[in-house]
């Protein structure tokens, strides 16, 4: 009867793995998509539960008490997190996360090994290699996510923190932590080396992040998210868990890609991001050789032009989503729409702070994806467009990335906005993006500035192109 009961479980937690695996590898291709991202999200939740079902019901569990406590804590600090975060804050909020998800693995992998060296259990070569990975990497990536969450929130200096032979250091301490890790699979027992690995891991994640600055930390987080899942791929090893092996090597996987394409996109080497200290250095080399002033156009005219343009396309930028002001650039899009104008939105791959910022933002103002065209898609049509209306954007619309080569975003692929017949900008001032460098596009005689918030712009804009 028993065997029977076993079986029974044993088949079930199986199922639930083997549907949770199937989820997660659905889930990630639904969100190549735009039109497919939230089912793919749907999806994947979906997994994580299947995944839950199944570890709860797994015969090796001693005692529910606990797990009852991480859900409920679990739950208690998850919700509201989802909830209440701006989507501006997005990328400090996945560090945090990246730190949650590589201190359980990496407890894990503690816990594993003290549990089977202090009880004098068997330990064979494959589980502790398998441990030490999970541990290396895992401790990498808490004070690694630590480090980019601070930097993020701007509650530890943004700028990277450099030193003579850094690279030297931050490698000397790692190959250390990796030594560690072959002297274990040599004494799988020498708990003193297992400590040391440990903590030199802590160390390798704080100093690999120290030289680099706030402004490529997204990359970072992005390669963070692929040391958590190949700590949980360990994990799954060390504990023979199917499901997290398959999730773990997802997750590295993507994480991974997803570093390099957005290197690719700010047109840097993954290296060069890794080691280069960029985003310390680019507020330095402010300096550009934009000169002129830019020049002022009155709300009346802005809404002429856009209510006697045939094309229209909106270019939002980290602006519009510091602003919340989607809802009004729908309301805008509508009216002009309603006149017979063709308005499009072209989306450049990092515009804003993280994959995909701009999209989502324009789909919570159920703006249609098929209206937002990609940047490749776009850029050899700006010349027949009448107006271009850049809303909180700089970097990507800048036109020094084409020209200047002394420029530190010289070779960033860039919309093509400065080949469109009329330009209108809605910034606050003359503050610059991300980069910290001026913006020749600004001054271009065909380009006029409309000054203020864009949400108090936009407004303003919707509530005069309704008395026209
Ligand atoms: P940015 O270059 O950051 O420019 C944003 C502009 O918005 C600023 O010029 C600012 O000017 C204006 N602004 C800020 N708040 C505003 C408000 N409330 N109302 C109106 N305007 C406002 O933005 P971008 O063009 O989207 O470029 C993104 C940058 O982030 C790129 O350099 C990119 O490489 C970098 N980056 C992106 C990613 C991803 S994956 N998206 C990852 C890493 C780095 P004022 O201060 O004058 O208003």
């Amino acid at each position: 009867m028993s065997a029977e009961v076993f079986d029974g479980r044993t088949a079930f937690v199986s199922f639930t793995y083997l549907a949770a695996s199937i989820a997660f590898i659905l889930g990630l291709r639904g969100l190549t998509k735009p039109e497919t991202a939230r089912r793919g999200l749907q999806l994947a939740a979906f997994g994580m539960v299947a995944a839950i079902a199944g570890t709860l019901v797994n015969h090796e569990i001693i005692t529910y008490t606990w797990c009852l406590v991480g859900l409920t804590l679990g739950t208690a600090l998850g919700w509201p997190l989802g909830q209440r975060v701006a989507m501006t804050q997005m990328p400090q909020r996945i560090a945090i996360s990246h730190l949650f998800g590589a201190l359980a693995a990496t407890l894990v992998g503690v816990a594993e090994y003290t549990h089977h060296v202090w009880g004098h259990l068997e330990l064979g070569r494959a589980q502790v290699l398998a441990l030490s990975f999970e541990v290396l990497f895992g401790a990498l990536t808490v004070s690694g996510s630590f480090m980019a969450f601070g930097k993020l929130h701007e509650i530890l200096p943004g700028r990277g923190i450099t030193f003579p032979m850094q690279n030297l250091v931050n490698l000397t301490i790692f190959t250390s932590s990796v030594g560690l890790m072959g002297y274990l699979v040599y004494e799988p027992t020498a708990s003193w080396a297992f400590f040391t690995m440990l903590g030199l891991s802590f160390l390798a994640g704080f100093m690999m992040v120290l030289p680099i600055g706030g402004a490529d930390m997204p990359v970072v987080v992005s390669l963070l998210n692929s040391y958590a899942g190949l700590a949980a791929s360990a994990t799954g090893f060390a504990l023979g868990n199917a499901v997290l092996i398959i999730c773990g090597a997802l997750d590295g996987a993507s994480g991974f890609l997803l570093s390099v394409l957005m290197s690719k996109a700010m047109n840097r080497s993954f290296g060069n991001v890794l080691f280069g200290a960029f985003g310390s250095q680019v507020k330095a080399v402010a300096a550009s050789s934009a000169k002129g002033e830019m020049k002022e156009v009155s709300l009346e005219d802005a809404a002429l032009a856009l209510r006697y343009a045939r094309s229209v396309v909106v270019v939002p930028g980290y602006g519009l989503a510091v602003a919340q002001a989607q809802k009004l650039v729908g309301e805008l899009a509508e009216l002009l729409e309603g006149h017979g104008n063709d308005v499009k939105y072209a989306i450049h791959p990092v515009a804003g702070r993280m994959p995909g910022h701009m999209n989502v933002l324009l789909a919570e103002a159920n703006i249609s994806y098929e209206k937002m065209v990609e940047m490749e898609d776009i850029n050899e049509k700006f010349s027949e467009v009448d107006v271009a209306v850049v809303i909180g954007a700089n970097d990507v619309v800048n036109p020094a990335a084409k020209r200047d080569p002394g420029s530190s975003i010289y070779g960033m692929p860039v919309l093509n906005v400065d080949q469109a017949k009329r330009v209108i900008v809605l910034k606050r001032g003359k503050g610059t993006g991300f980069a910290g460098i001026e913006n020749e596009l600004f001054i271009d005689e065909r380009t006029s500035l409309l000054f203020g918030d864009a949400k108090a712009t936009l407004q303003r804009l919707v509530t005069e192109l309704k008395t026209l």
